[in-house]
């Protein structure tokens, strides 16, 4: 099948990327549409837009076309969009992306092609969005001159074990002809398997409600976190003991935020979607508030710190280690290191803000320049080159203060060597 089809994937990010790559080892031509030329130049330059050693390499190797013109999508079987679902400033769901790839598409739609829909969104944008703009665009009748799929992607970036091509799958569509090309489709490309949903509706449902559960589940913890540093018990060596338990637990750690294009984003899409139909998803909204608030919670004990030494935070010197949402990568969308940095900075404290993994947003170049006569250091991010820092690298610097908004330090030898020590919940 692989070797007489061109697949197009609209969206070439942390997901479309990798598919595009995957499904070109697989036998597929493969041509990418991008929004921005300086994007498409970079990637026929074979310039990855993010850090990723396989990627990097894959596409090195790689014939894939890349352009911002979509009339190339005429010369596709099979086209995937893997554009951004962010929110909008109140949170609401901003569709703008899957509207502007669904008109690019709807314009250059060809009798016999499969549509597949990789973006997170909430059930129903498929038949309620994409599709109509499909249809009014094309003139063509979805399910009967082309088809239309879901697929949500669950990649997880910088993840050793999971990627692209091992992670099962759910695959829902309009009607049996579109499920079976879609699901032909992620057969001939993957080894993780694929289960076919009885809908759309369904095949979207599944993505928002594991991002859902998982953000709920990191609220519980960051609410034990912040019991239990009342109630003096280590959360954290509580959620390793009830880890013990061989069923019906599932471990999740607290820290000092939730980041990433995903696990802040998708409840919202639900959230949403829900209100539109007269349901208030309370649960999904405290859990949102939960997190949203640990970035205070963790600016507030660096002044608590502080405090304890008899020094302010305003005026303080302060290290902050990371800006990457999660360790060893650089992607920093939504990460709650800008809260923290916000609300330090909001208190007064002076900041050296450093990741390996970001320039960008790196105010020093170095973890010795970020240390040197910090009062006090906020790990925002668990990297590596964080995670090995030791009571006598921070001593040598006159550091007497660690805010561990990762809990990846070893708290004991931090405080054994005298230095106040604050984790979440520990
Ligand atoms: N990043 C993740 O870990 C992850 C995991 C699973 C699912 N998702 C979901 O996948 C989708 C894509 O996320 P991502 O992380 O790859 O985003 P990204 O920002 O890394 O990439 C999006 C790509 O789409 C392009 N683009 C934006 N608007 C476009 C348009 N109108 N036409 C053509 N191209 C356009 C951008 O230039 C970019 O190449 C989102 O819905 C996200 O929720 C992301």
């Amino acid at each position: 099948m692989a070797k007489h089809q061109t697949l197009a994937v609209v969206g070439l990010g942390y997901v479309g990327l990798p598919l595009a790559l995957l499904a070109e080892r697989k036998g597929y031509k493969v041509i990418g549409v991008v929004r921005d030329e300086k994007k498409a130049e970079k990637l026929n330059q074979r310039i990855a837009p993010f850090k990723d050693a396989d990627i990097e390499k894959y596409l090195a190797d790689s014939q894939l076309e890349v352009t911002t013109d979509y009339s190339r999508i005429q010369e596709a079987d099979i086209v995937v969009i893997c554009v951004p679902t962010p929110v909008h400033e109140d949170y609401s769901p901003d569709l703008g992306p899957v509207k502007s790839a669904s008109t690019g598409i709807g314009s250059n739609l060809k009798r016999g092609q499969l549509i597949i829909l990789e973006s997170t969104v909430n059930p129903g944008v498929s038949e309620d969005t994409v599709l109509p703009i499909l249809e009014i665009k094309s003139g063509l009748v979805a399910g009967k001159d082309f088809y239309l799929a879901h697929c949500p992607e669950r990649i997880n970036p910088g993840d050793p074990k999971w990627h692209v091509e091992n992670i099962n799958r759910v695959v829902g569509s309009l009607e049996s002809v579109g499920l079976e090309k879609a699901v032909a489709f992620y057969e001939s490309i993957l080894t993780g398997k694929v289960k076919p949903m009885g809908s759309l509706k369904e095949a979207e449902a599944v993505k928002v409600v594991e991002n859902s559960f998982r953000d709920i589940n990191i609220a519980f913890v960051n609410e034990l976190a912040l019991s239990f540093a009342q109630l003096g018990i280590d959360v954290v060596k509580v959620i390793d003991g009830a880890a013990t338990k061989p069923f019906a637990f599932l471990a999740h750690y607290p820290g000092c935020g939730v980041g990433g294009h995903c696990i802040p984003v998708d409840p919202y899409y639900l959230i949403e979607y829900a209100k539109t139909k007269g349901f208030y998803h309370d649960f999904l909204m405290l859990a949102r508030r939960i997190n949203n608030n640990m970035p205070r919670e963790t600016a507030d004990l660096v002044l608590r710190a502080l405090n304890e030494k008899g020094q302010t935070l305003n005026g303080a010197k302060v290290a902050v280690c990371g800006v990457a949402y999660k360790s060893n990568i650089d992607d920093y969308r939504e990460s709650p290191a800008f809260e923290v940095i916000h609300y330090l900075q909001d208190y007064g404290a002076d900041l050296r803000i450093f990741d390996p993994y970001v320039a960008k947003f790196s105010n020093v170049t170095s973890l010795d320049e970020a240390l040197t006569g910090a009062h006090a250091v906020v790990i925002t991010t668990a990297h590596n080159e964080f995670k090995k820092l030791q009571p006598a690298d921070l001593k040598k610097y006159g550091v007497q203060v660690v805010i561990d908004g990762r809990n990846c330090l070893d708290k004991d030898k931090f405080k054994q060597a005298g230095l106040t020590y604050y984790g979440i919940g520990r």
